[in-house]
Order: C-alpha cells, then structure tokens, then sequence
C-alpha cells in the first residue's frame, strides 16, 4: 500500500474512490456532500458503520470523535468494507485532533491494520485491491499542518502497523509449518534484513546454560526447542531495554492433556514470542536511540513416552526447583529459564515479558485487553497508558501476599500451579516473579496477552485469528521511554 501526502484539496485529487469520515454525527459538516442521500440509505453516523455510495465512488464511515483510537479502528473498517470490491485508488482528507499529526498515524495503522488477510492456506486469493492511497493536508478543522511533521506520522504509521502484520502472519502459521526451528529462522531472516545481530541457541547450548526446565517441555516434541536472541544496539544508547516472549508454538497441554476444543487456536500461543520479534522489526526501522533486546523461548508442548510429567520436580536455570502438578501450566517455566538467561547476558533498565500466559487472565479482564503485572506500580501503569495511546487495551492487576502462598510446594521450592482456583493470572505472574532477580523486580512487568492476541469474532482493527497484540503497545512505549530521556 503506498501513500502519498498531498497540499491540494481532495476535489482535485484524482482517484477511484473518496473515503470520508462523519465525526461525532455532524452530517452539516463541508466534507459530507451527501447528506440527503446517506439519510435515506438508513446511515446514522455511528462508531464504525459504513456506507458505500457506489454511483458516488463515495465511502462514508461514523467516527464517535477525532480521538486516535476511534479514527484507527474506523479506518480499518474502511479498508474492511471495500473487501471485493474492484477500487484500486482512495482519497481522503485529514481529520486531526486539534491538529496533532498523531492522529495521521492512527489513521495510517488502521488503514494497513484493516486491509490485512490471512490467506497463505486458501487456494484463491482474495487480496485487498487499494493500493494507493492520497491523503490530502485539507484538515477537518481547517487547522495548518506541517507537511514534513505529517510525513513523519506517516512513515513511523507503516513501519508499526508492517510489524504488526508481521506478527499476525508468524502466530497464524500452522503448528505443522512453524515449529521452533522455523521461529528461529523466521527471527534469523527478519534481522538480516533490517540490520540486527540474531543468536539461536539449540538443545546443546541450552543444555550448558542449564536451561532444563525449557528443555523438559520440549521434550516430547519431535521438534526441538529453541531460543532465539535479538539484538539492537546504536551507538550511544544511554537506555537498554529487554523484551521476553512465550513461543509456544503449539500447546497441546502435555500429558494434562488440554479438551478437544481447548487445543483449537493453540497454535496462538507463540503470541508472545511473535510479538517480540515484529517489535525488534519495527525498533530496528525505526532506528530507535536505545539498546533493546529481543529474547524468545520457541517451544512445542507435545504427549509421548518421553514427556515431562505431573509429579516431576525440575531445576530451572536460577537453581530453584520446581514441582509439577500440570504440564498445562508449560508457559511460566519456559519463561522462568528465559527470564533467567535474559538477566545473565544483558544489564537492562526495565525488562517486560509477553505471554499468552493463562486463561484466567481472559476470565479476569475479557477478551479485548491485556493484563499488566509485576512490582512497581509506575512501570505497570507506564505499560497501561501506552496500550491506550497505541489502540491497544490493558489494565493493571496487583499481586497480593495471599495469593503469592497458593504457590508453595511441600517437596520443592515452588509449584507450578496454584492451589487455589481463582486468580489464576495473578498467581502466574507470581510463578514468574520468582525469576526475576531482586535487584530487578521494580523494572520488570509481565503483560499477560492471552485475551488480544487471538481473535475468534473481528473487533476493532483486528480480522478473525492473529491480532499482533503487544506490538504497538510496546513501540509506543519505547518511543515515548526515547523522547523522555531526551530531556
Ligand atoms: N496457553 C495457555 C493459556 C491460554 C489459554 C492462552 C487460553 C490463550 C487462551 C497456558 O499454557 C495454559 O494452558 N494455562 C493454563 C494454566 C493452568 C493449568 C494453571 C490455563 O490457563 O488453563
Ligand atoms: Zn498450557
Ligand atoms: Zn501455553
């Protein structure tokens, strides 16, 4: 999708189609021509509804009002209507929330976020046929805009929302066609192509960094386990950050064999991993001014004779040993040994892992946001705040002393799982905090994606199955992490 930034108003712009946003039902608005016509369609202007005037080649969408979020998700929406449609081309002015070029970016991401498909497993193609898309400096509000400051928008827009997709395609992979071995190649390719340095370590480099707690969820696989480290470095980064992720790359529970319906979108559990490597895509292109670091447990979670057991006690990497009572609860000790591995090669400033960790976290907080955990309340709510300035969800859940029992083992340092039913998120975040060194625990907190990341109804910027969940939340917060060290 190309797009090209344009001084002239949109009457003069030349293209098959014109989109145009009704903001907040203001139908008296210069930029709605059709008034009568949209009236007697039964168009009322609402948050995302569409009309498609096609003797008109005019697209209307209702926006609730020119916040980011509701202009990217209507965006998408846009996109999501003119599926089969025969328009190549598309214009549209600029709608800006008192003129910041935010708002441009938002737009931008949704229109790409929007006309993403999944097809690589069906025989005929049905791509999205815009191609090009104008978008005239004509603001809804009359308001002057800094074409270069727009560009800008524009470009940062394509950089996140490429990512995004990237991610989506990699967690909409079959489990027969990405397995850990293929995570790491995809990761090995990715950094080539855009300048980062990638180290993928097999079961015998795992073996010598102690990593058997990883090694014993892999084990039943006739794929074997991985992890994958990426690196950012510019010169003179005076911040350094890393990034942990879950790459279960199928979870099929282990011997606690997970129902016939819970292992459908299992494939899905590689989120967290995917996520990590479309945000060092994104860090990479965008050439970021800070270190960060990118590390991946790729892992399949399979039944067999050879399969890690309930009533087992691992050794994670850290020494502490570990009683089994679920081969479920598999994504907490991946990221146990990987956590512990990320704190031993690089010093950070704040460390955040992504995992489709638990389904209680989908129970807690629902299907549409993430659960943010770990000890310090300001980087918990640094995560919040930038899911929401991102078009992303997530929300704050507090450890508590009680739960932090209900993990206790009588024969090893620490269970698997809780003894208790509820809070099942909190208590692996708990799991997760045992793995963290001390003199970390404030800069560390856990996103919990198990919600966003896989969607079986569309909502929002999001088509049926891989959303991206993490990435955009976790570019803007590093961008935002950039421009405070600036001052
Ligand atoms: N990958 C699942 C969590 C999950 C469930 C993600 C549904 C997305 C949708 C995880 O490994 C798991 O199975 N967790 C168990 C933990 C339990 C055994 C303590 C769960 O949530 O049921
Ligand atoms: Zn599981
Ligand atoms: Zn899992």
């Amino acid at each position: 999708m190309n797009f090209e930034l344009s001084i002239v108003k949109t009457k003069e712009i030349e293209s098959d189609l014109e989109l145009i946003f009704v903001i907040g039902n203001d139908f008296k608005h210069r930029f709605v021509q059709d008034k009568k016509l949209l009236k007697k369609a039964g168009f009322s202007g609402a948050q995302d509804e569409t009309c498609l005037l096609i003797g008109k080649d005019r697209l209307y969408v209702g926006v609730e009002s020119l916040e980011s979020p509701a202009l990217r998700t209507a965006a998408a929406t846009a996109l999501k209507a003119l599926k089969g449609k025969k328009y190549k081309s598309m214009k549209v002015a600029t709608y800006t929330n008192k003129g910041c070029t935010y708002s441009l970016r938002a737009m931008v991401e949704g229109f790409i976020l929007g006309a993403y498909r999944f097809d690589t497993y069906k025989s005929k193609k049905n791509k999205n046929k815009i191609k090009d898309i104008v978008i005239s400096l004509d603001e809804y509000n009359n308001r002057e805009l800094d074409i270069e400051k727009a560009s800008i928008q524009v470009h940062k827009a394509q950089i996140i929302a490429d990512a995004t997709n990237f991610t989506r395609d990699i967690v909409n992979t079959t489990p027969e066609d990405c397995y850990p071995k293929v995570m790491a190649s995809i990761a090995e390719g990715m950094a080539e192509d855009v300048g980062l340095t990638c180290k993928v370590l097999k079961p015998k480099e795992l073996r010598k960094e102690k990593m058997e707690t990883l090694l014993a969820v892999g084990r039943a696989s006739r794929h074997r386990s991985r992890v994958i480290h990426l690196t950012h470095k510019p010169k003179n980064a005076k911040l350094t950050v890393t990034l942990v992720g879950k790459g279960l790359t199928y979870d099929s529970g282990g011997l606690s064999l997970k129902s016939g319906s819970g292992m459908v979108t299992m494939k899905s559990d590689k989120s967290g991993g995917s996520a990590v490597i479309g945000i060092m895509k994104a860090v990479a292109e965008l050439d970021l001014p800070i270190e960060v670091h990118g590390f991946i447990g790729a892992v399949e979670n399979m039944i067999g004779g050879d399969a890690y057991k309930p009533d087992d006690v691992l050794v994670a990497k850290n020494g502490k040993t570990i009683e089994i009572r679920n081969t479920d609860a598999e994504g907490r000790l991946v990221l146990a040994d990987v956590l512990c591995y990320a704190q031993q090669e690089v010093k950070a400033d704040y460390i955040f892992d992504f995992a489709t960790l638990t389904g209680a976290s989908v129970v807690a907080v629902g299907n549409y946001t993430s659960s943010i955990m770990g000890h310090n309340k300001e980087v918990q709510k640094l995560v919040v705040d930038s899911a929401h300035n991102s078009g992303e969800l997530a929300t704050a859940l507090d450890f508590n002393r009680y739960l932090k029992k209900t993990i206790k083992s009588e024969i090893a340092d620490i269970c698997n799982i809780s003894n208790v039913r509820y809070g099942g998120a909190i208590t692996a975040g708990l799991f997760l905090s045992e793995f963290i060194n001390k003199k970390h625990k404030e800069k560390w907190a856990h996103i919990d994606i198990a919600g966003p990341a896989f969607i079986e109804h569309a909502w929002g910027e999001n088509p049926h199955g891989a959303s991206g969940a993490g990435v955009r939340l976790m570019v803007k917060l590093l961008e935002d992490l950039v421009s405070k060290n600036k001052h």
